[in-house]
């Protein structure tokens, strides 16, 4: 059976106290040697090594929010992989919505990331995703297969076993809107489809598969429980304890 990865992603949110106080608290709360649910926190690059110090010795992975896709050297502004895995971090999110939409990151720029990240050391979160427009327009599949093929272009089935895909509908993503359980279902399967004819079915029944988009403590269940559905990336309800650890109780809940 495949685990439960519950990941916050902070965002541009937090500063070095309260990142640290969150970080704490999440330290506190995952177990040890927990079979079945990750926990992963990404919070912003300032504040990657506080954090890190925060969870020492818990079982809460580090993630970063983006990487750049060539070594060290004249990049202003940039951050390599290899500074990621100096501060500690194990994974990186990339293709985030808001980097594709705000920021315009094209699936070439993002796959460059993508087998820079692995070919590093760091685990990869892979965000895919349509707009309200795409779906209305039925249109959800096709762009789901254009960012998968996209991201994970010449990437072999050996470095894919670093990657986790994040399902994130545009239109879900800090809206309160959230998916259907079925709409997340049907779209994770698809993902799923993909996967196989991409690589192979054994490795596609591997791969962990995240919603995202408006994850909160009482819809947590119902999206997890669904049986394509193998974790949620969490922005907003990551920013607190008391709204994040409901989550992750709901994941253990149906692990068990
Ligand atoms: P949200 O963000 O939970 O605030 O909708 C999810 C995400 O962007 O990863």
């Amino acid at each position: 059976m495949r685990k439960f990865l519950v990941a916050g992603n902070w965002k541009m949110n937090t500063n070095r106290q309260s990142g640290v106080a969150l970080a704490a608290e999440m330290a506190a709360v995952a177990k040890t040697g927990e079979p079945g649910v990750e926990v992963l926190v990404c919070p912003p690059y300032p504040y990657l090594l506080p954090v890190a110090d925060a969870l020492k010795g818990s079982a809460v992975s580090l993630g970063a929010q983006d990487v750049y896709f060539e070594a060290p050297g004249a990049f202003t502004g940039a951050v390599a992989v290899e500074m990621l895995k100096d501060c500690g971090c194990q994974y990186v999110i990339l293709g985030h919505s808001e980097r594709r939409h705000v920021m315009g990151e094209t699936d070439e720029v993002i796959n460059r990331k993508v087998r820079a990240a692995l070919r590093g050391g760091l685990k990869v979160i892979l965000c895919v995703g349509e707009l309200l427009k795409e779906r209305e327009g039925g249109l959800t599949e096709k762009v789901l297969d254009t960012q998968m093929q996209g991201g994970l272009a010449d990437v072999s089935e050996q470095d894919a076993g670093q990657i986790v895909i994040a399902y994130e509908p545009v239109w879900a993503i800090g809206t309160g809107v959230t998916a259907t359980p079925e709409q997340a279902e049907s779209a994770h399967e698809h993902l799923r489809k993909w996967l196989t004819s991409r690589y192979n079915a054994t490795f596609s029944g591997q791969m962990q598969i995240l919603y995202g988009g408006s994850v909160k403590a009482d819809n947590a269940e119902s999206l997890l429980g669904q049986s394509n559905v193998d974790g949620a990336l969490v922005g907003g309800a990551s920013l607190k304890a008391a709204s994040f650890v409901p989550i992750i109780e709901a994941a253990r809940k149906l692990w068990k």
